[in-house]
């Protein structure tokens, strides 16, 4: 039964930002995020707080949380793969943030330098300091559609660090199909294992666009009654630590199929395109969304 309402959560400037060449000043991150916040759109991935060392992209998150009005009904949230990051997070102000975890050993050995259970036994001191300072705290887990390094990813690998992420506290587990490998089918089995233990109001879909499956992966999970959708506008992104990943979904395309199916969100496809076409002009080229394209072109 597909769900009346969907809660997006705007990633593109994390997870968009974090795999372009050109770095982004705080001040052009901030522009485009204050205009995502008047799209209607009330989740906005602002940035995250990572090494430097590893993801230059994001260095001046804390310039760009210092920036957002606290007062704002959005919720602004940050990427924390530990305690250093949480501490930065909380300094900047960060309300909400999220831990980022996987299903493939080979991945979080790569991607936060440490076994799947050393990333859960990290995890337990970032949601003690988080519940101590009142922040809710999101989790992700990646290649739960299949690994650049691993291939394929039984969806009981996922199954298990979901139920431990919901279990040590997150309100709500994204699902990440990093390198946009899913089909329907894999989508279907996915579901049917990790929803057998995780209540569908604490998941959310995250899918990457690499081989033009995202949108008709997400109607899938639409069907099993997910209603958070992790997008990116213009479809920005990828994963540095995907070789060939291409961006997530594009927020348009969503917004686009959520309006035919009757689903609501909230958001304005109008302001969105201006935020679509702002960030943009500043990479020099297209959206890389249909919608936007054909929108924009009328
Ligand atoms: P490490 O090298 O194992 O960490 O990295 P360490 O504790 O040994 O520290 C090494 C250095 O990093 C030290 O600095 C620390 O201070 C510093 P040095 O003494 O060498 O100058 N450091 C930090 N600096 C800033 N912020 C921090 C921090 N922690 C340590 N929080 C670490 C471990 C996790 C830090 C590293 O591997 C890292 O930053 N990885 C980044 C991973 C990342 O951001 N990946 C992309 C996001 S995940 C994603 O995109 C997938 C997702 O979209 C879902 C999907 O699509 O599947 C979420
Ligand atoms: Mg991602």
């Amino acid at each position: 039964m597909f769900p009346k309402e969907v809660s997006i959560v705007e990633v593109g400037p994390r997870d968009g930002l974090q795999n372009e060449k050109q770095a982004l000043s705080a001040e052009q991150k901030i522009e485009l995020i204050q205009l995502l916040s008047k799209t209607g759109l009330n989740r906005i991935e602002a940035g995250s707080f990572v090494s430097p060392k590893w993801v230059p992209q994001m260095a001046n998150s804390d310039a760009v949380f210092k920036a957002l009005s606290p007062e704002d009904k959005i919720h602004y949230s940050a990427l924390t793969p530990n305690l250093k990051g949480l501490e930065a997070a909380i300094e900047a102000g960060a309300k909400e943030v999220a831990v980022f975890g996987a299903a493939s050993e080979s991945f979080s050995l790569k991607n936060i330098n440490c076994s799947i259970s050393e990333s859960l036994k990290r995890f337990e001191a970032v949601f003690d300091l988080a519940s101590e300072n009142k922040i809710k705290v999101r989790g992700y887990v990646s290649c739960v559609m299949g690994c650049p390094y691993e291939g394929k990813i039984s969806p009981s690998a996922v199954t298990q660090v979901s139920k431990e992420l919901i279990d040590m506290g997150c309100y709500e587990v994204s699902l990440g199909d990093t390198i946009g490998v899913g089909t329907p089918m894999s989508t279907k089995l996915l579901l049917d294992d990790v929803l057998n233990e995780v209540d569908v109001s604490k998941v959310a879909a995250h899918f990457h666009d690499t081989y033009g499956q995202a949108l008709v992966n997400l109607y899938t999970a639409l069907g099993y009654g997910i209603s958070s959708i992790d997008s990116a506008v213009a479809g920005l992104g990828g994963c540095p630590y995907a070789k060939g990943a291409s961006g997530n979904v594009a927020t348009e395309d969503v917004l686009y199929m959520l309006n035919g199916m009757g689903i609501s969100t909230g958001i304005d496809m109008a302001k969105l395109l201006k935020a679509s076409s702002y960030i943009s002009e500043l990479l020099g080229r297209s959206p890389v969304s249909k919608a936007a394209n054909a929108l924009l072109a009328k």
